[in-house]
């Protein structure tokens, strides 16, 4: 065989063509997501956020079918580096999308970082992702864990909240949440004058209502998501703190919990970067689309979903699906605009989302928004050295 004729039977068995250097074998994508424990249904919206916007697509992007390889990370951090490991390693993925938890999602930035895999983050808010260990192939289509928190801390200071105490899981999100809120809130006058949390998972709040009734503070700030925020929200009311002190959140707080916390739920005010009610044409089309697909209701993790496919097929379409092409994957992004449900949406150049953050008040099963909170909203991004 002469050279052009090896060069060509390689460049097929690699799924590249010469002509526009289309590549087209399977793009393979790990997908690592919580299917148990607290996290586990926002895992699940996530997933089929990611394979409604493929779907759209034919199926394809950027020419590419694509093959799915799984793992359960159980929101667990101290499995998170061998399973990214295992989808890297053994299945060789070529872009690793997840995940909800901060700590997990930390510890697949460092394989990503390792190995030089792509990572698209398609929830976990740990501001380190986008910050001191931003590097050119890692992207999140969330949010940072400052960024709802610090529009809170604005929303609160307005309303004339002066004493507030905080309560969270103590990780990453949760701390850095609570930080982000802290930031704005004393910035505008108030004061947080106790601060609570107990480990992740942990829902036993008992002892802390207990704490939050004795320090009688003008309101409260809270960061819980999933099967915990249910909970809370329904301890707290049980507790009969609603009605009195007023319960402010992050928008996790009620987002795909609403069904469960019913009453108990009702005309509290969260930030958060989607809301129900956005009545868009865009908006409209994702949610009539979604509810057809699964006969669910879309919430924020579904739109992220479907965002993390649409950031990919953007870098892919650009590098004519080639994603070894790692620079021109990242310039492509950073110039784009993504048409998200949630508005339009740019990427920092720490590959964070610059987003509004909208106001939302819980009105039967919805979060209703009630304006912006803050109008393209950018973490500040600390640390990154790109
Ligand atoms: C996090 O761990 O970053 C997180 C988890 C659930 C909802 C939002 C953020």
């Amino acid at each position: 065989m002469n050279f052009t004729r090896t060069t060509l039977a390689c460049a097929l068995a690699l799924g590249t063509t010469f002509a526009g250097a289309q590549t087209t074998a399977k793009l393979k994508v790990g997908l690592m997501l919580p299917a148990t424990g607290t996290f586990a249904s926002l895992g699940t919206a996530i997933e089929n956020g990611f394979r409604l916007h493929i779907a759209e697509q034919g199926g394809k992007l950027a020419g590419r079918e694509i093959e799915f390889f799984k793992v359960d990370d159980e929101s667990d951090p101290s499995k998170a580096v061998d399973n990214a490991t295992k989808l890297v390693s053994r299945d060789k993925v070529d872009v690793l999308v997840g995940t909800v938890h901060s700590g997990v999602a930390m510890a697949m930035a460092k394989v990503a970082k390792d190995t030089g895999t792509m990572l698209i983050v398609p929830n976990a808010g740990a501001d380190a992702v986008t910050g001191a260990m931003c590097a050119p192939h890692i992207f999140r289509s969330s949010f940072s864990n400052w960024q709802p928190g610090y529009a809170m801390g604005e929303v609160m200071a307005k309303r004339g909240h002066k004493n507030v105490v905080t309560i969270t899981w103590k990780y990453a999100a949760g701390d850095e949440s609570v930080r982000g809120f802290r930031e704005a809130f004393e910035k505008g006058g108030g004061k947080v004058v106790k601060e609570l949390a107990l480990p992740f998972p942990n829902v036993e709040f008992q002892a802390l209502l207990t704490e939050i009734a004795a320090a009688r503070p003008d309101a409260v700030y809270t960061f819980f998501a999933g099967g915990g925020a249910v909970k809370f929200v329904k301890d707290y009311a049980g507790a009969g703190l609603r009605g009195k002190i007023p319960l402010y959140g992050a928008g996790f707080l009620t987002d795909g919990t609403l069904e469960a916390q019913g009453a108990d739920a009702q005309g509290m005010f969260t930030t958060l970067h989607y809301a129900d009610s956005l009545n868009t044409a865009r908006d409209n089309a994702f949610r009539l689309a979604y509810a057809k697909a699964y006969k669910l209701q879309p919430d924020v993790y579904a739109v992220q979903g479907y965002d993390a496919a649409q950031m990919l097929s953007v870098g892919l379409a650009a590098v004519k699906g080639d994603i070894g092409k790692k620079a021109e994957f990242a310039a492509a992004l950073r110039k784009a605009k993504i048409d998200s449900p949630r508005g339009p949406f740019t990427i920092s150049n720490s590959h964070n989302p610059v987003q509004d953050i909208y106001l939302r008040e819980v009105g039967g099963k919805e979060n209703k928004s009630i304006g912006i909170a803050s109008k393209a909203l950018a973490d500040p991004g600390r640390g990154c050295r790109m």
